[in-house]
C-alpha cells in the first residue's frame, strides 16, 4: 500500500514555471519603476502581534473579524500572519524612527499575505502583494504621484487598458457628519431589507454598505446621501487638486462614490484599478491616503498614502514570458565519462553559458536534449571520453562533428552564445 500523500492547504498554491517566471517579471518591473520614483525596499516579518492589525486595519473590518490566521504563542500573546503589508510597514517605520532620518519615506514591500477567505478565481488564502507606502507628505501631488507610479508599473508590464476608480472618504472632521447622515438614512429602510452582512454593518461600519455587491443593497442605497454634500472644504480642495494633477498627466479615471475600501485606516483619496477580464475579483490594485494611522499606532503625526497590487490577479492578465532555452545539453552515455561531463559543464557555466548535464541511455538522453530546447547536444560516450572529445550536435541542423573538449567553449563563443 502506498503512503498517503500530505495534502496542500486549501487556498495555498504552489507557483510552478512558467507562472513563477511571471512573478519574477512582476517583481523586476516593480523594482525598476519604483526606483525611478525614489522608493526603497523594506522587508517586514510575515508574523506580527494581532493587536497591530486590529488597531491599524480596524476591529470591525472583515479582515480582522473573520479572515486572519491567528494563534496564541507560548507566552499567551495572540500572533497573526499578515493579511496585508501596510500595518507592518507602519510598525517598522515607527520602530526604526525613520521620520527622524528623512522627511519623506518611500517604501515598497513584496511578498505573501494571508486571508482566510473563500477561495475562487483571483482570491487565494495565501496571495502576494506588491505594496508601496509614501510617508511624510500630505500634498495632493503625492496622491497623484502614487497613482501615476502604479499606472507606470502596470504600463511597464503591458497592462494599459485597466480602469482607474477614484473616491474621497473625507477626514476625521467631515466623515463623522456623513456617517451620521448615512446611518439616519439606513434606519429609515424596512427591517430585513439589507443583506445580513449589511444589516450588521449598519451599526458597525455603515459606509461599507455602499460597496456591497448584492443587487437589493445597491438599489436601496441609490438614494443615500452623497458624501460630496458633507465633505469639508479642505478635503474637497485636496481631492480637487489630486484630480487636477492626474488630468494634467493625461490620466483617464472614473469617480466612484461607492468606492469605500475594506480597511478602516483610509481618509481622503481612495482608488482602485479594476479589470473586466478576471471575473468577480476584479480589483488588481487598491489604495489610498491614511493620515493619522502612524499616530494612532503610537508614532509621530505623519501623513501617508499607498497602494498594493495583487500579484495573482496581475498574473491572470499576463502571458507567461518565453524562457531562454539552454545553450548546451551534455549527454553522458557512459559511466567512464561522468567526471569529464561534469567538469566540462562547470567550465562552460563559469564562462556564462546556460546548460544541463545528464547521464543515462543514449536514446533517452537525446530525447531529453531535444525536449530541453538546447542549441547543442554534447555527446560523451566511451569513445569520446577516451579522446577527451565530444560529439557536438547542432540541434537545429542535425550536423554532428567530433571536437576536442577544450575547443567547445570557443566554438560556442563563435556562435555568439555567450
Ligand atoms: P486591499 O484592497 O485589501 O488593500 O488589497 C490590495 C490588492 O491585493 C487587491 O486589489 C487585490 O488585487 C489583492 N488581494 C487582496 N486580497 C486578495 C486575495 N484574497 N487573493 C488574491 N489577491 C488579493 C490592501 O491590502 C492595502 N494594504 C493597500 C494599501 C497600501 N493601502 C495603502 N497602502
Amino acid at each position: 500500500m502506498s503512503a498517503q500523500r500530505p495534502a496542500r492547504i486549501k487556498g495555498f498554491a504552489d507557483i510552478l514555471s512558467p507562472e513563477s517566471a511571471v512573478f519574477t517579471l512582476l517583481e523586476t518591473a516593480a523594482r525598476s519603476v519604483f526606483a525611478r520614483y525614489g522608493f526603497q525596499e523594506l522587508r517586514t516579518p510575515l508574523l506580527e502581534y494581532t493587536e497591530l492589525f486590529a488597531r491599524a486595519i480596524g476591529d470591525e473590518t472583515d479582515v480582522v473579524q473573520k479572515e486572519m490566521y491567528s494563534f496564541t504563542d507560548s507566552k499567551g500573546r495572540s500572533c497573526s500572519l499578515r493579511p496585508e503589508a501596510t500595518a507592518g510597514v507602519m510598525r517598522a517605520y515607527i520602530d526604526a524612527g525613520l521620520n527622524a532620518r528623512e522627511s519623506v519615506s518611500r517604501l515598497f514591500t513584496l511578498g505573501p499575505m494571508f486571508r482566510h477567505e473563500r477561495p475562487q478565481l483571483g482570491r487565494m488564502r495565501q496571495f502576494h502583494q506588491i505594496n508601496c507606502e509614501c510617508l511624510g507628505s500630505s500634498e495632493p501631488l503625492t496622491d497623484a504621484e502614487m497613482i501615476l507610479m502604479l499606472l507606470d508599473f502596470l504600463c511597464e508590464i503591458g497592462l494599459n487598458g485597466l480602469a482607474l476608480k477614484l473616491n474621497s472618504l473625507g477626514c476625521a472632521e467631515c466623515r463623522p457628519r456623513y456617517r451620521a447622515a448615512l446611518t439616519d438614512f439606513l434606519s429609515g429602510l424596512k427591517q430585513g431589507a439589507l443583506c445580513p452582512d449589511c444589516a450588521r454593518r449598519a451599526a458597525t461600519n455603515p459606509l461599507r454598505i455602499l460597496d456591497c455587491k448584492v443587487d437589493t443593497c445597491r438599489e436601496l442605497t441609490e438614494g443615500a446621501p452623497k458624501f460630496t454634500n458633507y465633505q469639508c472644504s479642505a478635503c474637497a480642495e485636496h481631492f480637487d487638486m489630486t484630480l487636477r494633477y492626474l488630468e494634467a498627466a493625461g490620466t483617464v479615471f472614473e469617480l466612484d462614490s461607492r468606492l469605500v475600501r475594506g480597511l478602516d485606516y483610509y481618509c481622503r483619496t481612495t482608488f482602485e484599478v479594476v479589470s473586466g477580464d478576471i471575473g468577480a475579483q476584479s480589483a488588481v490594485a487598491g489604495g489610498g491616503r491614511y493620515d493619522g494611522l502612524v499616530k494612532s499606532l503610537g508614532g509621530p503625526d505623519v501623513p501617508g498614502v499607498g497602494f498594493a497590487c495583487g500579484m495573482e490577479r496581475l498574473a491572470l492578465l499576463m502571458a507567461a514570458p518565453q524562457t531562454e532555452p539552454p545553450v548546451f545539453f551534455i549527454a553522458v552515455a557512459d559511466n567512464s565519462a561522468l567526471e569529464q561531463g561534469f567538469l566540462l559543464a562547470r567550465r562552460l557555466r563559469h564562462a556564462g553559458c546556460r546548460g544541463i548535464v545528464a547521464s543515462g541511455g543514449m536514446k533517452g538522453l537525446l530525447r531529453q536534449a531535444d525536449k530541453s530546447g538546447a542549441r547543442y547536444c554534447l555527446i560523451l560516450g566511451q569513445d569520446e571520453a577516451a579522446l577527451n572529445a565530444v560529439s557536438l550536435k547542432n540541434m537545429d541542423t542535425g550536423q554532428q562533428s567530433l571536437v576536442p573538449q577544450v575547443d567547445v567553449l570557443s566554438i560556442l563563443l563563435q556562435q555568439g552564445f555567450l
